[in-house]
């Protein structure tokens, strides 16, 4: 069985305080659920990851929200895979469009900080997924595959094994409008078959496919009923700890 994730991305929301009282409210609602499978994941900025880890119990992992192409050196301003695997957090976002929109990340920048990520233990949390126009002509099935292609497809089986891959349509992000449950889990699907033609149908079966883009605790439950959908990557709705309880318990 696949894992199933819930991981909220902070962007640049909260302060060290505010962080860390959000981290502890999510904490305390999560170790209150009985019978819990999902794996629930933080990812606050870089400078608050520390205290954040340190704040939580084992049921809450971390993230950061992105991650150097390179391992060490002269990078004024970077943050490497090494430092972030040494604060104790599991996962990197990687791919993210707004990392791709406003910084100019390519899908060659892209498979650098995948590599990194994984030669320092952390797994990537992959973003794909097309602009409006993009959808509206119908090149979705193309402009996500080749994000996929380009962006993890030259790493091994096992190295793959690593990767969570995460949908976010960018029509959908921050904007209140949701990909229906139809069209989620028609590309989810195209996703999934399209690691199955490289890797083979053992491992797409095992790969976690998130969904992310306006997903909240009202619209969760009947986004991930699909079958290929096993989670979400949260932006607004996971500042609010209730709200992101809502969709934690949203399978
Ligand atoms: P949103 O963001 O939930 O605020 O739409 C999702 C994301 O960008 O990961």
């Amino acid at each position: 069985m696949r894992q199933k994730i819930v991981a909220g991305n902070w962007k640049m929301n909260k302060n060290l305080q505010e962080g860390v009282q959000l981290a502890q409210e999510i904490d305390k609602l999560v170790s209150e659920l009985k019978n819990n499978d999902v794996k629930v994941i933080l990812a606050p900025s870089f400078v608050n990851i520390t205290e954040v880890k340190k704040a939580v119990s084992s049921k809450i992992s971390i993230s950061s929200q992105n991650v150097a192409a390179e391992a060490s050196g002269a990078y004024t301003g970077e943050v490497s895979a090494s430092m972030i695997k040494s604060t104790g957090a599991e996962y990197a976002i990687i791919g993210h469009s707004e990392r791709r929109m406003y910084y100019g990340e390519t899908d060659a920048i892209l498979l650098k900080k995948v590599k990194q990520a994984l030669a320092n233990n952390l797994k990537p949390i992959f973003c794909i997924g097309e602009v409006l126009e993009e959808r509206e002509s119908g090149k979705h099935f193309d402009v996500v595959k080749k994000q996929i292609e380009q962006g993890v497809f030259e790493l091994s089986a096992d190295e793959f094994k690593n990767v969570v891959l995460a949908y976010e349509p960018v029509w959908a992000i921050g904007t209140g409008k949701t990909a229906s449950s139809d069209q989620a889990q028609e590309i989810h699907k195209f996703i999934r078959d399209t690691v199955a033609a490289k890797y083979g149908k053992a491992v797409a079966e095992e790969t976690s496919i998130l969904y992310g883009g306006s997903c909240k605790a009202s619209n969760a439950k009947e986004l991930f009923a699909n079958p290929d959908v096993d989670g979400g990557l949260i932006g607004g709705a996971a500042l609010v700890a209730g709200e992101f309880l809502g969709i934690i318990t949203g399978f």
